[in-house]
């Protein structure tokens, strides 16, 4: 709808994969396309909002003119991003897949083959939702999702309280058309009260719909 519902709220969304470097010319990744991330970016712009999104490389590039992006790349660079935007925002979506681990040392230069295995050491990275999840204020929306593969509900339900989430969008790997690079997603929100609610199989633009009106319906914003 052309309804201006979200107009004068700023809203930040992390979107795509990020790249953890290995050495100059390789580094670990996922299938994020940037597609949910974009389709939200998009509902929320036609909706008046001023949108930010903090893009991992290579990921679907949402266009309007409310619309910024933020270019990243590895998960620490979308975590300095994100932090420097985070107070200015009502709305916060972690849409993004962002890796868990990076090689403890990015090799300066290509790493050479040698013998028959290779081992690499991974460190954690920092937990981009958790961390601005400790620093949100009361007038303040946090949206995560939770991508699973198995006990998924019993998962999105303890994202949800750890990460200080107001509502966790589920999907599931197990479903088929939902999850990484189709157009089409199938998920269930799940909030701090009341019951949870599924959609169909639909493309991701609807789901961003279903999304945005998950979040109207939240006590806060009210
Ligand atoms: O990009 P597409 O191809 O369209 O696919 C969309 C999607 C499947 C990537 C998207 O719908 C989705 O589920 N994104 C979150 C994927 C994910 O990493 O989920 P998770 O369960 O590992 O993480 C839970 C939440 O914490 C997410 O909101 C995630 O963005 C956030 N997180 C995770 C790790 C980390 N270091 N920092 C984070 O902010």
């Amino acid at each position: 709808s052309a309804e201006k519902s979200f107009a004068g709220q700023k809203v930040m969304i992390t979107s795509g994969p990020t790249q953890e470097a290995i050495d100059p010319v390789r580094f670990i990744s996922n299938h994020s396309s940037g597609k949910m991330g974009a389709a939200l970016a998009l509902a929320f712009a036609k909706k008046g909002a001023e949108v930010h999104v903090i893009l991992g490389e290579g990921a679907v590039k949402p266009a309007h003119q409310n619309i910024q992006i933020h270019p990243v790349r590895s998960a620490s660079d979308m975590f300095q991003k994100a932090e420097n935007l985070h107070s200015q925002m009502d709305i916060s979506v972690f849409a993004a897949a962002v890796a868990d681990y990076s090689p403890k040392i990015a090799a300066v230069e290509k790493i050479k083959k040698q013998g028959e295995t290779l081992t690499l050491e991974l460190v954690k990275n920092i937990d981009i939702a958790l961390n601005l999840g400790y620093k949100k204020l009361p007038h303040q929306i946090h949206v995560g999702f939770a991508l699973e593969t198995e006990n998924e509900a019993f998962h999105a339900k303890e994202k949800l309280a750890k990460k200080n989430f107001d509502m966790i969008v589920l999907n599931s790997m197990k479903d088929a058309g939902a999850g990484f690079k189709h157009d089409t997603n199938k998920v269930t929100l799940f909030f701090k009260t009341g019951n949870p609610q599924t959609s169909k199989v639909l493309p991701k633009d609807q789901i961003a719909e279903l999304i945005l009106s998950g979040i109207k319906s939240l006590p806060v914003l009210i």
